[in-house]
């Protein structure tokens, strides 16, 4: 999920995203690259030695050198004077490379990258990380890899999370929320996804524990509405937080909470912001729309990269500035449990609250549940527990590299993620296939033309984006003066969804050549 772009995104400040960008990114680098010269075309078979003689021999005039296919008049053109470009080279390969695309490639790709739960961290994330270097080599690429050892958290699996309440003067606890999804979808596909883990809803960095107190509702949980609350004199001091998403980070939410004496938060997805305000009948897997027992999985850290080791590659040697018991008093992570739900069990727990309805100031806190929106849970008592742990694990970024025939020490670098909340089949894996389509393509058409881009391409595959873009923050910490001298451009996918329209976001500079690329896509 992109919380927020990753770091290298905004570090070279571009963003992109869908299906049609990634065929344009590529059009683009060959815009960017200035292509090269005939001379990089394979040079003519040489005749054997005795053959040569009998030819010479025969006729006495040399033969006049192959004419260049690319050979161009001189152009008055000033732009292409000084950028020195072969336009019909350039136009030639272009084509090459868009015809080159297999989109059942992608779906290959798609199905071996998403065939298991790989969270970062997992010996599962580091066999998918291992077998798309090894796919990458096996395209001819050079391949590099980058570990880091970072602090990772996940969640009890066979322990998922609850939340419980006693009814005002009662003493028994019912079970509101047992913490997980369920398994939803044609029969191939719940074959396909029979994964317990891939049903359980957590949070990343969230405080084990249990914490007891009464319930309040604070909307989305921005600082609007908490400044709301406050100036209600509605006190947050030992209460549990229900708040649901949509408008700000996920990490913001708790922590806004916390800062007031909350003990615990809880964050669902409301169908009015995440199903379009549609009936259950009218979610998924009958249509796109988020399900009841669908909710956003998420990091709930503040900050970016491995923890531990702000503004350091998070080697080995590196020395821990912090620890985790600091960073959750410092607010870096939660100090308290937080949980996500999806709004099947908001529903039922909005269904148990008692206090008074959201009225006046608070008239836009109402949502899309079938349920009278409530500001507390009155007199009874919540229990929500997390079951939780953190962990220091290895994670691996893959960078595989095409080195440029010009500038192979300048990169225009393609970036995506590969680790997963669950299976990952749209994020952020849908990229992760297409970029995989990309190497290869351009390889294909390397070796058939000899053709080779002016500067190197670099393929860069991060781990742990999901918990806070760590894999390529714990790079750029590692490699930032070489990525000052070298980097020339980054496209960032993420996940490629949606329709026929293309999306991108870029710095100015990449203007033209994203409007220009797009109108080569056919
Ligand atoms: C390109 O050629 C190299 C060298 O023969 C080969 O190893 C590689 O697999 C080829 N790449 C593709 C995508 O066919
Ligand atoms: C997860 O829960 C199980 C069952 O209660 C327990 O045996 C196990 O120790 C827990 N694992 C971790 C890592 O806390
Ligand atoms: C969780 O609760 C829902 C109903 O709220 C139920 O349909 C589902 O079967 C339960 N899942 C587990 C694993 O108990
Ligand atoms: C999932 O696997 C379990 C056994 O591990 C099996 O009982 C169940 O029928 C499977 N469900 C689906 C939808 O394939
Ligand atoms: C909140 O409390 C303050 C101080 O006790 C009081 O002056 C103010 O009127 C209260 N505001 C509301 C909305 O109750
Ligand atoms: C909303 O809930 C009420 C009572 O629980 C029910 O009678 C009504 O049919 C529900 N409406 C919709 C649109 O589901
Ligand atoms: C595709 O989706 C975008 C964003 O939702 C929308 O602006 C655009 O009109 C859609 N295009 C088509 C062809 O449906």
């Amino acid at each position: 999920m992109g919380r927020q772009r990753t770091r290298m995104e905004v570090w070279l400040g571009c963003g992109v995203a869908t299906l049609a960008v990634v065929v344009v990114a590529l059009t683009i680098t060959i815009i960017v690259m200035v292509t090269k010269k005939s001379d990089t075309l394979p040079a003519a078979p040489t005749a054997p030695a005795s053959t040569v003689s009998t030819v010479a021999s025969t006729t006495s005039t040399i033969a006049p050198p192959p004419a260049d296919p690319y050979q161009q008049p001189y152009n008055e053109n000033l732009y292409d004077t000084i950028v020195r470009q072969n336009l019909a080279q350039q136009a030639d390969i272009s084509t090459q490379l868009l015809q080159e695309f297999q989109p059942m490639n992608i779906r290959d790709n798609l199905r071996w990258l998403t065939k298991t739960l790989h969270v970062a961290g997992t010996p599962e994330n580091a066999a998918v990380m291992k077998q798309l270097g090894q796919q990458y080599q096996s395209y001819g690429l050079t391949l590099k890899t980058h570990d880091y050892q970072v602090l990772l958290s996940y969640p009890n699996y066979s322990m998922p999370n609850t939340i419980e309440v006693q009814l005002a003067g009662q003493m028994d606890w019912n079970l509101v929320s047992n913490g997980t999804a369920q398994l939803l979808g044609p029969p191939e596909a719940m074959q396909q996804e029979n994964d317990s883990r891939a049903l359980n809803w957590w949070n990343g960095y969230a405080k084990d524990g249990v914490a007891t107190g009464r319930l309040v509702y604070a909307n989305y949980g921005s600082l609007t509405d908490y400044v709301l609350l406050d100036s209600h004199n509605i006190s947050l001091q030992g209460a549990i937080v229900i708040a649901r998403y949509g408008d700000i980070f996920r990490g913001a939410i708790a922590v806004e909470a916390e800062r007031r004496g909350a003990v615990g938060v809880i964050i669902f997805n409301d169908p009015l912001d995440y199903a379009n305000d549609l009936p259950a009948s009218d979610t998924f897997p009958n249509t796109i729309w988020l399900p009841p027992s669908g909710a956003q999985r998420g990091t709930l850290l503040q900050t970016d990269g491995d923890p531990l080791t702000p503004f350091y590659p998070a080697k080995p040697y590196t020395y821990r500035t912090t620890d985790e018991a600091t960073l959750r008093k410092e607010h870096a992570m939660p100090n308290v449990p937080v949980t996500p739900i999806g709004y099947r069990d908001a529903l039922t727990i909005f269904q148990q609250m008692t206090g008074p309805e959201v009225t006046g100031d608070f008239a836009q806190w109402k949502g899309g549940m079938n349920v009278t929106y409530r500001m507390n849970g009155g007199d009874s008592t919540f229990r929500l527990t997390v079951n939780a742990f953190t962990d220091m694990r290895t994670i691996t970024n893959v960078v595989a590299l095409f080195y440029g025939a010009d500038e192979p020490d300048k990169w225009v670098m393609f970036g995506n993620h590969v680790d997963a909340w669950t299976f990952g089949s749209i994020d952020p894996n849908s990229g992760t296939a297409t970029m995989l389509e990309m190497a290869r393509v351009v390889a294909t058409v390397s070796n058939r033309t000899g053709w080779r881009p002016k500067r190197t391409l670099a393929f860069c595959q991060w781990d742990a984006e999901e918990y806070g873009l760590v894999g390529s923050t714990e790079y750029v910490e590692e490699h930032l003066k070489l990525l000052e001298n070298r980097a020339i451009a980054l496209l960032n996918v993420d996940n490629i969804n949606g329709n026929v329209t293309l999306a991108a976001k870029g710095v100015p500079l990449l203007y033209r050549a994203l409007v220009d690329a797009a109108a080569k896509v056919p």
